[in-house]
């Protein structure tokens, strides 16, 4: 089994460049019935999600969309409201447009929970939600996910984008960690 080591951890060979490339194409294919004639914006949480946004994006077959790239900057807020995780880098008007959110991984749901509230202050017509990975059994949250490529097991894992500290973002493949 290939292994990668990062940082002080070791990974092992979980889900191949090729299965991710079909997965996407499949949930493009949705997308491309389902969202044609909606000028969708599709909005690519950075960093983790940059890969899986432009292997989706050069697959959705109609011109009339465009994808803007934001990113949550976490700036720590007064007394009452603690650690705030800010949507950042949005210059587009979204009221009444149907906005795709592009996520790597959706694992507790807080984040992507925390990126709708935001969006939807903003009176889009619609929010949907598209990640590549999803880890059921770590969420906490009850989010609604419109299109969803892979259900994972609740371990850490790497590559296509994701990263430990980091490193492992340019893997082409996705690792799991090893558990001693
Ligand atoms: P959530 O708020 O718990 O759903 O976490 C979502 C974010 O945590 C993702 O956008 C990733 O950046 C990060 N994340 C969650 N699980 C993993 C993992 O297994 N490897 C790397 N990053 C992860
Ligand atoms: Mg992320």
């Amino acid at each position: 089994m290939k292994r990668v080591k990062i940082h002080d951890k070791e990974f092992e060979l979980f889900i191949s460049h090729e299965k991710i490339q079909s997965v996407v194409e499949q949930m493009a294919e949705k997308m491309n019935a389902e969202l044609v004639g909606k000028n969708p914006l599709f909005l690519c949480i950075l960093n983790g999600s940059f890969m899986f946004a432009a292997e989706l994006f050069k697959r959705i077959n109609f011109v009339e969309s465009e994808i803007s790239f934001v990113k949550l900057a976490s700036y720590v807020g007064d007394q009452t409201t603690g650690t705030v995780k800010e949507l950042i880098g949005l210059n587009e008007d979204i009221e009444g447009r149907t906005v795709v959110v592009l996520e790597d991984i959706v694992d507790t749901g807080i984040t992507i929970d925390n990126i709708q509230q935001q969006l939807k202050r903003m009176n889009p017509k619609e929010v949907l939600v598209a990640t590549m990975l999803l880890k059921p059994d770590a969420l906490k949250k009850d989010v609604d996910l419109k299109y969803v490529g892979i259900e994972i097991p609740n371990d850490f894992i790497v590559g296509c984008g994701l990263d430990y500290d980091g490193h492992g973002r340019n893997l082409i493949d996705i690792y799991s960690i090893v558990k001693e």
